[in-house]
């Protein structure tokens, strides 16, 4: 039998988003995952999403004004709808705009608990068919590392919030009705060992887990159509690929790689230090906006010293109640090499003047905690080291913030002597062919090396018994 790219996954998958491949590009946040990237990966009937994490959102507009232009109408293009703990407005914010501009599909991820804007959007459209199934306009792929999230994915939209969006007249009778018959999420990719905000799960454990999960899932709930499970986190390799599929994945999406190619919204020397990266460069470092929390990040090591620096700002952040507790050598360490030449003082200004735009309410409780306070300034080292890396600002190098993962090594060296070595033939949408088309070559031969091996086997006890 000849295997082909095509044959992957699940086949509704495809049908559902018009795509050749179950394969997808996951969103890069301040749009890395570029408008271009979209654009490139919908004209390959690709499905792909646009990174609207930490944008405003005139940008995110201007951006899906621009998919919409390069790309014909129904092609496979979604959005990041990233939850926002902080600022939950800009989500419903963001449902009018996908609305607007009628996004099909959008990409949920940081989602702890279910919220209802991300219920309005799913519910938004939904109808019952003539033959008792229902058709879905907004559908959900939900990125998930723990199964409690999963399940939330997994469920159909919570009730009390379909209630409520009901009653203040945000959806319909039918499409509250029509809301229990589906679950939150269609599409629910497990997230493994990934770059940016990971929990390092175990894709071998993390899948199968998320199967079973789903099984019961549908079976409690009796959805007619299946949820689909995909797989995410180290993906960079044709044989990780075919491991993913053989694994039960129905899609893969792939992150990491994207960062490094042509149509990527970062810097040219971002690109370069990502092209040299082996699978080992790589570092856990606290992330910037839930710094408070010690959730953690996935980041390039090498070459640069984010990690180090913003473990030691983590480390200090929680050894001390007040900024001014630390010690003049350390202040004067941060602030000169750090925060480059900024002092503290001017960093709280900025810092101010940020939140008394989007959340003075903010600075209303770091005035009165100083633990919260320093929480705050040391946040602003994250927001400028993103800065330097998206600008390529040449005397921040070592203050680079590069969210990636060991996909990126791992695909570095598969493209060794080839065309893709250098990132400037590097593309989103032709590393998507070459990986699929290489995973169903490797399986392939790994299958005719077993049918090999079993056909001699069966051929030695024939002549045995002759
Ligand atoms: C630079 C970068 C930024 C990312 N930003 C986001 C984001 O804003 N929202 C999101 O849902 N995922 C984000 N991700 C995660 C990817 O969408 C994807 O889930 C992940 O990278 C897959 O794992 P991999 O990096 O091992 O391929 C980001 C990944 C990278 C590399």
């Amino acid at each position: 039998m000849v295997l082909t790219a095509a044959m992957f996954g699940n086949p509704e998958f495809l049908r559902d988003h018009g795509v050749r491949y179950a394969y997808v590009a996951g969103a890069m946040v301040k749009g890395i995952a570029s408008a271009e990237m979209v654009v490139r990966m919908a004209n390959a009937r690709l499905l792909s999403f646009y990174g609207s994490g930490g944008q405003r959102l005139e940008t995110i507009d201007a951006a899906v004004a621009q998919i919409r232009s390069g790309t014909i109408p129904g092609a496979p293009a979604g959005v990041n709808f990233l939850h926002n703990m902080l600022m939950p407005t800009l989500e419903d914010e963001l449902v009018d705009l996908l609305f607007r501009h009628d996004v099909r599909v959008v990409e949920a991820a940081a989602f702890i608990d279910v919220t209802p804007a991300l219920v309005r959007y799913r519910c938004k459209g939904l109808r019952e068919r003539a033959d008792g199934s229902v058709e879905e306009r907004h559908r959900i792929v939900g990125k998930a590392s723990r199964l409690e999230v999963a399940g939330r994915f997994l469920a159909p939209p919570p009730a009390e919030i379909v209630r409520s969006l009901f009653e203040s007249g945000r959806i319909t009778a039918e499409e509250a009705k029509l809301a229990q018959r589906v679950p939150l999420a269609g599409d629910v990719c497990a997230e493994a060992d990934s770059a940016g905000h990971t929990d390092k799960r175990v894709a071998v454990v993390l899948v199968p887990e998320f199967l079973k999960l789903r099984d019961v899932s549908r079976m409690r709930h009796g959805y007619l159509a299946r949820p689909r499970i995909g797989l995410a986190g180290g993906l960079g390799t044709p044989e990780a690929i075919a491991a993913a599929f053989v694994l039960g994945a129905e899609f893969v999406l792939t992150g990491s790689i994207n960062q490094c190619t042509v149509e990527a919204g970062t810097s040219d020397t971002v690109k370069d230090l990502l092209a040299a990266a082996g699978s080992q460069d790589f570092d856990m470092a606290p992330a910037g906006d839930m710094f408070e929390i010690g959730a953690r990040i996935q980041v390039l090591r090498k070459g640069v010293l984010f990690a180090a620096r913003a473990n030691r700002l983590y480390d200090l952040y929680r050894q001390l109640a007040d900024i001014h507790d630390l010690d003049p050598a350390t202040r004067r360490t941060i602030e000169e090499t750090y925060f480059h030449g900024r002092t503290f003082d001017e960093v709280w200004q900025e810092t101010q003047s940020y939140y008394a735009r989007v959340a003075p309410s903010e600075i209303e409780r770091a005035e009165k905690n100083p633990k919260q306070k320093m929480a705050m300034i040391f946040r602003w080292y994250y927001v400028h080291s993103n800065r330097l890396a998206l600008s390529g600002a040449p005397e921040g190098r070592v203050d680079y913030q590069i969210h990636c993962g060991p996909a990126m090594g791992a695909f570095n060296r598969w493209a060794h002597g080839t065309p893709l070595e250098n990132w400037r033939n590097r593309h989103a949408d032709t590393i998507a062919e070459a990986l699929m088309t290489g995973a169903a070559a490797h399986l392939e031969q790994s299958y005719s090396r077993i049918a090999g091996r079993a056909e001699r086997k069966e051929e030695a006890c024939l002549s045995r018994t002759d």
